[in-house]
Order: C-alpha cells, then sequence, then structure tokens
C-alpha cells in the first residue's frame, strides 16, 4: 500500500503540474482529491489493513499526501491567476502616451480665427481692441448714431428687441456701430480702435445672411484726419488680411452715422467684387453724442461682416456651413 500511496501522489502532482488554467485546475480538483481520486480511493481501503500499527502508518501517509495535494493545487492555483492577471491587464492597457501625443484637442472655429487674425492686423496697423455689449439700449444703437426715434433709416436694420419696461428701448444690437460711442466716451482722442462683436438682425439665413453674425468695427478719431486715410487703411488692411493681389473700392452710400459714407468692396481673384461693409467719415453729431468737439476732432468709421470675411477668404461657398457644427466642415479649418 505504501507503493500505491507514493505512486497516487506523483500521478496527481504530475496531473496538477499541467494545469494552464484556473479552469483547468478546477477541472482536474475532483481527480486528484476527491473521493473517487485514487488517494480518496486508498483511503477506504484503509480499514482492510489488518495490523493496526500498519493501519495507523498507512493512515498518517495517507493524510501527508493528501495535504501535499492540497499544497500544491494551492501553489498552482496562484501561479495561474497571476499568469490570468497579466494576460488581461496587458490587453487592458490604454496606450495614453500615443492617445496624448496624436491628438488634436479640439480646434478654433473658423469666425473665431478669422477675428483673431482681423485683430492681429489691425493691432500692426496701430489699433487697439475694445468690446460692448450686445445687449444695447436704443440710445447707443440708434440715437446716438444720428438716428432720432422714428428716423427711417433704422428700418435699414430688422431689430430683434428685448423685453423691457420701456418698449423698445432695449434691443440686441444690429450692428458693432453703438461701440462707437462707448469708445468715443471712455477714451479720451486720439483713438485708433477696432470693436469685433456678435451682432443680431431679423434676418432669414442664406447663403450669405444669418440672423446672428460677427462685425468689426473700427473707429479713428485724431486731427486733420480725411477720406484718404480711411481709403488708405481700408487697402492697407485689404492686402494685409486677404493678400497682395486683393484691392479695394469704395462706393458712395449711405449711412447716417457717416457723412459722406461708403460701401466697401474687395477685388476677388477672379475679378468679381463682393461688398464687406460700409465705412465713412464720422458725423459731427456721432462726434458730439461721444462727448468730442467735432470743430476740434475729426475721424472715419468702419464696419465689416466678420463671417462674410471668413467666407470669401477661405472659399466657403454658403455662410450657413459655418453654422451646423459639422466636424467634416470645420476640422478643415485647423
Ligand atoms: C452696418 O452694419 C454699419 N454699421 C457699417 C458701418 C460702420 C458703416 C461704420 C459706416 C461706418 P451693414 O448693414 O451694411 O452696415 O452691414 C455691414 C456688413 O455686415 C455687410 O456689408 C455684410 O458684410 C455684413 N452683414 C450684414 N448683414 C449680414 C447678415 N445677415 N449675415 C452676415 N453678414 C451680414
Amino acid at each position: 500500500m505504501q507503493n500505491d500511496i507514493a505512486a497516487a501522489l506523483d500521478a496527481a502532482l504530475a496531473e496538477i503540474a499541467t494545469a494552464a488554467t484556473t479552469a483547468d485546475l478546477a477541472a482536474l480538483t475532483p481527480r486528484v482529491v476527491g473521493k473517487k481520486a485514487p488517494l480518496g480511493s486508498l483511503k477506504s481501503k484503509l480499514g482492510s489493513v489488518a495490523d493496526i500499527e500498519e493501519r495507523k502508518r498507512m493512515g498518517q501517509a495517507l493524510n501527508d499526501a493528501m495535504t501535499t495535494v492540497e499544497a500544491a493545487l494551492a501553489t498552482r492555483r496562484t501561479q495561474c491567476e497571476e499568469a490570468e492577471l497579466a494576460v488581461r491587464l496587458a490587453s487592458e492597457t490604454l496606450d495614453l502616451t500615443e492617445t496624448l501625443g496624436s491628438s488634436k484637442r479640439g480646434r478654433l472655429h473658423l469666425v473665431t480665427q478669422a477675428t483673431q487674425r482681423l485683430e492681429d492686423v489691425f493691432i500692426g496697423l496701430g489699433f487697439q481692441v475694445a468690446e460692448g455689449p450686445e445687449v444695447e439700449s436704443d440710445f447707443y444703437n440708434f440715437e446716438a448714431l444720428n438716428m432720432p426715434k422714428s428716423h427711417p433709416a433704422r428700418s435699414m436694420w430688422d431689430t430683434l428687441f428685448v423685453e423691457s419696461a420701456e418698449e423698445g428701448s432695449v434691443v440686441l444690437r444690429t450692428h458693432t456701430s453703438p461701440v462707437q460711442i462707448r469708445v468715443m466716451q471712455d477714451w479720451p482722442p486720439p483713438i485708433y480702435a477696432i470693436m469685433p462683436g456678435r451682432v443680431f438682425r431679423r434676418d432669414t439665413p442664406d447663403a450669405t445672411h444669418m440672423p446672428v453674425f460677427h462685425q468689426i468695427e473700427g473707429l479713428v478719431i485724431d486731427r486733420n484726419i480725411t477720406f484718404r486715410d480711411l481709403a488708405g487703411t481700408i487697402e492697407a488692411f485689404t492686402k494685409a488680411f486677404f493678400g497682395a493681389e486683393f484691392t479695394s473700392r469704395l462706393r458712395p452710400s449711405y449711412f447716417p452715422f457717416t457723412e459722406p459714407s461708403a460701401e466697401f468692396d474687395i477685388r476677388r481673384a477672379n475679378g468679381s467684387w463682393i461688398e464687406l461693409g460700409g465705412c465713412g467719415m464720422v458725423h459731427p453729431n456721432v462726434l458730439r453724442a461721444g462727448g468730442l468737439d467735432p470743430e476740434e476732432w475729426s475721424g472715419f468709421a468702419f464696419g465689416f461682416g466678420i463671417d462674410r470675411m471668413a467666407k470669401e477668404r477661405h472659399g466657403v461657398e454658403d455662410i450657413r456651413e459655418m453654422y451646423t457644427n459639422d466636424l467634416r466642415f470645420l476640422r478643415q479649418f485647423s
């Protein structure tokens, strides 16, 4: 029986060693420690050993063998568990270095890029940047710009009104021109300022119009400023922003806050012209509303559509494309 125990132990240890996974081990465990396992059946034969001392020795030998098998099972289980954990960790590892190194964390919107570039160009020409509120009073949006109540020119801007105690006294600004007045009131002249921002009109969206769009206003107030200064500044800006092959022209027009007034067009590479904004010499009434003496100070102002400029600069066919938030479109302009 001694030999049978030794043989059963060797066979059990050999089988345990073949287990590659915890599942293998679970499957073979009953075959090495169960009642029907060779060591188990030897135990049931113990009763047939006649000699008591011999039975005790065999009983002890069987217990030792079982303990050895249990220990071998535990050791192998730990080894299998460690191996399986290592495999799982390897498969679940996130290569963060790769992700961080190669990903782009978003980009600035085309209109933001255009605004920043416009600011750079004008800062290079000696201008400073100012901002004003998007919700404006009737005074700044119209009245101070030489458009008293019921002035017909107010209908040039389809206005969105904000509910207020005095009906019609608060508007979503229809242009950036009200910031001219705020700057004149706040900054001592000479003034060389640009004022970018969002504006709102009751316009139906189409290829060149949006109800919410962006303008950049320019204001120069100094002594002896003439129309030549205005034309020269616009031409210098056109070449700096669009490229040396572009040129500008001014067409006579009408704005209540400038006199004389003009529309500003640029010539595209294919020879056609597109209107970008309005401009003119600041009207004396506007200088007065801003707290300046028209006998001492003169100046010019302009206001361009930033969305339209971005559209032209990048050859975008339809201005609405900029606002559908389609990443396939936006990703082209990084
Ligand atoms: C004005 O808003 C004047 N405040 C500009 C001005 C400033 C004149 C200073 C004189 C002195 P106008 O309404 O034309 O002007 O708009 C100026 C530009 O904004 C247009 O030429 C166009 O480029 C852009 N624009 C106008 N409406 C829209 C719209 N719905 N969607 C996108 N761009 C628009």
